[in-house]
């Protein structure tokens, strides 16, 4: 039987604040280029809706990690499963992702891309869980949502590979 969703933020809820998210980033990197890195799986649709908003210039790059199994609570163990294809010596980098939980995928991955020499080095999340940080060193520039100790879906978000393409964030009733 299928699941049964209950949403948390709507899509309109989502869209809008990415447009004040966007704006904000516009502001502040105004007279310089964005090089976006997308966190996959999870990051994509909220980086391809920021990227549109943005107008700055915009360069993107893709890198997929992998700290979680199939259930819901973190291995602890951070592995990178496809690196970027381009340099970071220079840029202003901006990572992109879904979701800061313990935060120990983004601590990782900060301190790996620092030793690539980029101008400056931000975060933005669509999502925080500010309750679950066990890093709690990670400092996040842009946040769209803080949110409750909830296991969500949707917007790119997984359960087992599942719902990442829901145009809504949701938690799964049980
Ligand atoms: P962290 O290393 O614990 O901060 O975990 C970050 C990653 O765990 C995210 O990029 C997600 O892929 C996954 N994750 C954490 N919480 C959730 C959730 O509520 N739903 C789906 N995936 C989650
Ligand atoms: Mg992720």
């Amino acid at each position: 039987m299928a699941d049964k969703i209950r949403v948390l933020l709507s899509e309109e809820e989502v869209n809008k604040r990415i447009n004040e998210i966007a704006a904000e980033i516009n502001r502040d990197y105004a007279g310089k280029k964005v090089h976006l890195i997308c966190i996959l799986k999870g990051g994509v649709f909220f980086t391809c809706e920021l990227a549109k908003r943005i107008t700055v210039p915009v360069s993107l790059d893709f890198m997929s990690v992998s700290s979680y199994g199939s259930g819901t609570e973190s291995s602890g163990v951070v592995k990178i499963i496809k690196d970027l294809d381009e340099p970071l010596e220079g840029k202003d980098v901006l990572i992109v992702e879904d979701i800061i939980d313990s935060g120990r995928t983004l601590s990782y991955l900060i301190e790996v891309l620092k030793q690539r020499n980029p101008a400056t080095i931000q975060l933005c999340t669509l999502l925080d869980k500010p309750e679950r940080r066990v890093k709690k060193q990670v400092q996040v520039q842009y946040t769209c949502f803080t949110i409750p100790d909830e296991f969500v879906v949707g917007y790119g978000l997984d359960y087992d590979q599942h719902y990442r393409n829901l145009p809504y964030i949701g938690v799964i009733e049980k």
